[in-house]
């Protein structure tokens, strides 16, 4: 288990405040990682990943009722660990490295392909801060439901424990941290590399769906980021434009946004008008393709829109923070 039983009794408050302290103190110094991802290999072996359909098979109603996983209810030696829009991830007692996510088979097998190619691009890039699990997937189906066959979807578990709404408040944090007196240069140069990591993993893989959920996630360490959830990112790559709109959302600051839109400007605003251009096919009349000009107006307006609610939440942060000494 990662989760260390300190944890478990702190407030998220705590754990925010923690976490971002050990992720300023980490990225306060020079060494560059290597790499965050595990080496390639197995996951677990087939007589493990056997045993875990079985088990799985025994359990089928137990994760079929919502109210199972609502209620923090376990199942043998499956426990709930967390939930994001709509996967419910299971831990298991015996194999404590690995989560599972009950997946139709051909969305699993799919989800597998892109996601080990995104850990074997991640781990080929030195430095490198974002952190991909390994991954792989098992039919099982004897739980087939009318939708199709059922596939237990095996992910190297991260050590996170931070929720969306931790992750809002861990970056709100950092950004204080970045503009205070005491932040390094170092610090901020590692910074514009970490969100540079972020961009360039986005270029590669067209992971889109960025935010406090998926990518990225912070490690419990505050040592990396972690991706999590590539089940709904298509191998073609052409919503990259999405993701780096998010990230670039997510990092409203101008030391963030001008690389970012150089990245936007050479590979976003071509994709998206090609996207757009495809869907105008099937809703002619309806809306325009947007130009160019309309790409950059749309980039504009949502780092403007970023920036207001963040300088908002700033104010009441360091108000409520002030509380809490
Ligand atoms: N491999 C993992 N290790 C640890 N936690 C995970 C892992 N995968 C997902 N989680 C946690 O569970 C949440 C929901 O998982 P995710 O796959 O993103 O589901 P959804 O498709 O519903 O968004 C994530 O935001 C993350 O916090
Ligand atoms: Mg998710």
């Amino acid at each position: 288990m990662f989760i260390a039983s300190s944890t478990l009794t702190q407030t998220p408050y705590q754990i925010v405040k923690e976490t971002a302290e050990k992720f300023i103190a980490h990225f306060s110094k020079v060494e560059l990682p290597d790499t965050v991802c595990s080496q390639p290999g197995p996951l677990l072996t087939n007589e493990q990943l056997l045993q875990l359909k079985e088990e799985a098979i025994t359990a089928a109603s137990f994760f079929d009722d919502t109210q199972n996983w609502q209620k923090g209810k376990a199942q043998g030696s499956f426990y709930f660990l967390s939930r994001g829009g709509h996967t419910a991830v299971w831990g298991h007692h015996q194999f404590s490295s690995i989560v599972v996510k009950l997946r139709r088979s051909e969305i699993a097998a799919q989800e597998a392909i892109i996601a080990q190619k995104a850990h074997n691009f991640a781990i080929h890039q030195r430095p490198f801060w974002c952190r991909v699990p390994l991954s792989t997937f098992i039919d099982v189906p004897e739980m087939g439901s009318q939708d199709g066959a059922v596939a237990l979807y095996v992910e190297e578990k991260m050590p996170l424990v931070m929720t969306s709404d931790d992750h809002k408040q861990f970056w709100v944090r950092i950004f204080i941290h970045l503009e205070s007196t005491k932040c390094s240069s170092v610090f901020r140069e590692n910074m514009v590399q970490l969100v540079c990591h972020m961009s360039r993993f986005i270029e590669e893989t067209g992971f889109w769906d960025v935010g406090y959920r998926n990518f990225p996630e912070v490690s419990m360490d505050g040592k990396y980021v972690c991706v999590v959830d590539f089940e709904k990112i298509d191998s073609d790559k052409t919503e990259l434009y999405a993701g780096l709109k998010r990230l670039a959302e997510l990092f409203p600051l101008s030391l963030f946004t001008v690389p970012l839109f150089d990245v936007y400007q050479r590979i976003g605003i071509s994709a998206e008008i090609a996207v757009n251009e495809t869907l105008n096919k099937t809703y002619i009349g309806r809306f325009r393709v947007p130009t160019k000009e309309d790409c950059i107006r749309d980039w504009e307006t949502r780092i403007a829109r970023s920036q207001k609610e963040l300088e908002q939440t700033k104010t009441s942060f360091i108000f409520f923070d002030k509380k809490n000494q």
